[in-house]
């Protein structure tokens, strides 16, 4: 959703302003602004553009505000269309108090009428323009005091950065169900939805908490609850670098995550898979007793990552024996579950901020449920709310497409299984040692899929030209059929569905014909011969095939298909490479057409809203 930045410190603040911007675009990207307080303090200079932050940089760099303290913003539109009128800042009747936000306020046609009535001018459509006006309303020579007064009369979600020329040296943000983090510098600090726009600035982050305040002012960030009760800060060191945050010479962002597959595999086994298949977390806190106890399981998700999930179902039940559920967050928070303090309840997500799966989890936790989230973001909201935590430390993912993430999520949730089977006594000593050395392989068979990158380019270059695509895959490669369709669909705009290949006689074939290929994993599999069987129904039906098949397979042979290769390796872990071999085809197909990969049209990259 929205991203948002503000600073207030030693350096002029418009360049950090913009630089962040950009860091921050993957959030959103419709629409763009900035409030620079000038060095008077008398005045504001407001700048804004209805679309990217690229041409609002274009404008500041005409015109560059100077001043040490400002508030910058990137859209994602939910209450007025993408027009400069819509953009954030937005003001007071005065044009003193600068307001950005992240979140909807779901009362504000309700607070604008009776603003409206007492007087107060509207310019835009947005939700966001009752908060300054209620600031206004309610100064009396106190900012915080009067921002919080108009924060009480909020209902809904936000993220907010606020400034005003009353109070040149006062930055003040303000959580409610979204993400915001301050970054604290050498004389300098940054309000953010999160750390990725920071990190060049600083590591040392302070969390702020669910219904809580931050003033920042020279003397340093003093954290308080809505309410005014003083709040004892949480302060992290962030580990993640700048250099992960560049495209490191790759033409798109998410061009170097698929290229980081292997490492990012690497990294979540790194220091938590002994050689003899010991399995241990740092942050994991349940106890192996707890563990015992866990009748069931229940996953939820969202988008990718709700296919990730699909795929720990299969993992987790397989060598753990414990039945696991997967249920969108969207539809498990409205549909009273059934769990209880025996449930054990994974929170999958990579931002670790998805409103949905957030929500999810709080429910569960109401209903006594131990959670444990598995997500790349140090501090996130999941990962505060949640009985234990399992990173991902996957490094920072820009692209708005998942890729390296639902990599790393697959990795840990192999890890989690282990785990819980080993405490179950469910994994017999041998299979644990094959598994294990396995793992151990996989960064390997990785490497070779993206050394295939050229082959699958070339066959993404045919396929270009198709509007339809089916894939299809079986038992744990199913998700990944699921997951390869979300793919190309999200970043080329072509329409694509995953199916249980069993599933394509029972309804989609009829779609089947020339112009409608289908892309089949027939990779080694217990289920090889079935999906073959498949195959040769959707050849019947002159549909071209794309098939992942393991190397020097003979399966297909003398079939008329476009064959990929990729590593053998047993049908358990063949999902991480197979899925990486689809994320490069499904990146190529959207380069060849021409699509902004980094920035499909209407996503972001953290969900807030619902
Ligand atoms: C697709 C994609 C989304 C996310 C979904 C959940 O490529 O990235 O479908 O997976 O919005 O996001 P997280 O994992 O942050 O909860």
């Amino acid at each position: 959703m929205c991203g948002i930045i503000g600073y207030l410190g030693e350096r002029p603040a418009t360049p950090i302003i913009m630089e962040s911007l950009k860091r921050l675009e993957y959030r959103g990207y419709d629409s763009a602004g900035v409030a620079i307080l000038n060095e008077d303090a008398h005045h504001t200079s407001v700048v804004k553009s209805a679309s990217k932050v690229d041409t609002l940089i274009e404008r500041l760099q005409e015109d560059m505000p100077t001043g040490h303290l400002g508030i910058g913003h990137t859209r994602w539109a939910t209450h007025g269309r993408p027009t400069v009128i819509n953009a954030h800042p937005h003001t007071d009747c005065t044009g003193k108090v600068m307001v950005i936000h992240n979140g909807i306020i779901e009362n504000f046609a309700e607070l604008r009428r009776d603003l409206e009535q007492r007087g107060h001018v509207f310019v835009s459509e947005t939700d966001t323009e009752v908060v300054p006006h209620l600031i206004e309303e309610n100064f009396r020579g106190d900012l915080v005091g009067a921002v919080r007064a108009a924060l009480a009369k909020l209902r809904g979600t936000y993220a907010m950065a606020i400034f005003s020329q009353h109070d040149p040296d006062l930055l003040i943000g303000a959580r409610l169900n979204a993400p915001l983090v301050v970054g604290i510098g050498e004389k300098e600090w940054f309000i953010a939805s999160d750390i990725t726009a920071i990190i060049p600035y600083t590591k040392k982050v302070l969390l702020i908490g669910e219904g809580e305040m931050v003033s920042v002012t020279p003397l340093g960030p003093e954290v308080s609850t809505l309410a005014g009760t003083a709040v004892k800060p949480k302060i992290i060191e962030v580990k993640w670098d700048v250099a992960q945050a560049q495209k490191g010479g790759y033409v798109h962002f998410m061009a170097k995550e698929i290229n980081e597959a292997s490492e990012t595999v690497s990294n979540a086994l790194r220091g938590r898979l002994s050689d003899e298949g010991e399995v241990t977390f740092e942050d994991f806190a349940l106890t192996d007793r707890q563990l015992l106890k866990i009748r069931d399981i229940k996953m939820v998700a969202a988008g990718t990552s709700y296919y990730a999930a699909l795929l720990g179902k299969y993992i987790i039940e397989d060598l753990a024996r414990v039945p696991v559920e997967v249920e969108p967050a969207s539809e498990f928070r409205y549909r009273q579950p059934i769990i209880d303090e025996n449930t054990l309840v994974l929170g999958i997500s990579q931002s670790g901020e998805t409103a949905d799966t957030l929500a999810a989890i709080r429910e569960a936790r109401r209903l006594g449920a131990k959670v444990i989230s598995i997500t790349n973001v140090v501090g996130s909201s999941m990962a505060l709310e949640s009985d234990g935590v399992i990173y991902l430390h996957a490094g920072p993912e820009i692209g708005v497409a998942s890729t390296k993430t639902f990599v790393a999520h697959i990795a840990c949730l192999y890890l989690l299984g282990i785990r819980i089977a080993a405490v179950r006594h469910r994994i017999p000593p041998e299979r644990l040692r094959e598994l294990t050395a396995a793992l151990k392989q996989l960064p390997g068979a990785v490497h070779d899929v993206l050394e295939s990158a050229p082959a699958i380019q070339e066959l993404a270059r045919t396929y270009a030209r198709y509007q339809n695509f089916m894939y299809m895959g079986r038992g744990i490669n199913y998700p990944i059929a699921l997951e390869g369709a979300l793919k190309l669909k999200e970043i080329s705009y072509l329409h694509a569905e995953g199916y249980a290949a069993g599933e394509l006689k029972h309804g989609p074939i009829a779609l089947l014909d020339k112009g409608f290929p289908v892309f089949a994993i027939a990779t080694a599999s217990q289920t090889l011969e079935k999906m073959v069987s498949n195959i040769q129904e959707v050849l019947a039906r002159d549909a071209p095939v794309v098939a992942l098949v393991s190397r020097g397979s003979q399966v297909l042979q003398g079939m008329t298909v476009d064959a990929l290769e990729v590593p053998a390796v047993s049908e358990f872990l063949s999902p991480i490479p197979n899925v990486v071999a689809l994320q490069l085809f499904a990146y190529f197909v959207a380069a060849e057409r021409g699509c902004n990969v980094d920035q499909p049209r209407n996503l972001a990259k953290s969900v807030t809203v619902e």
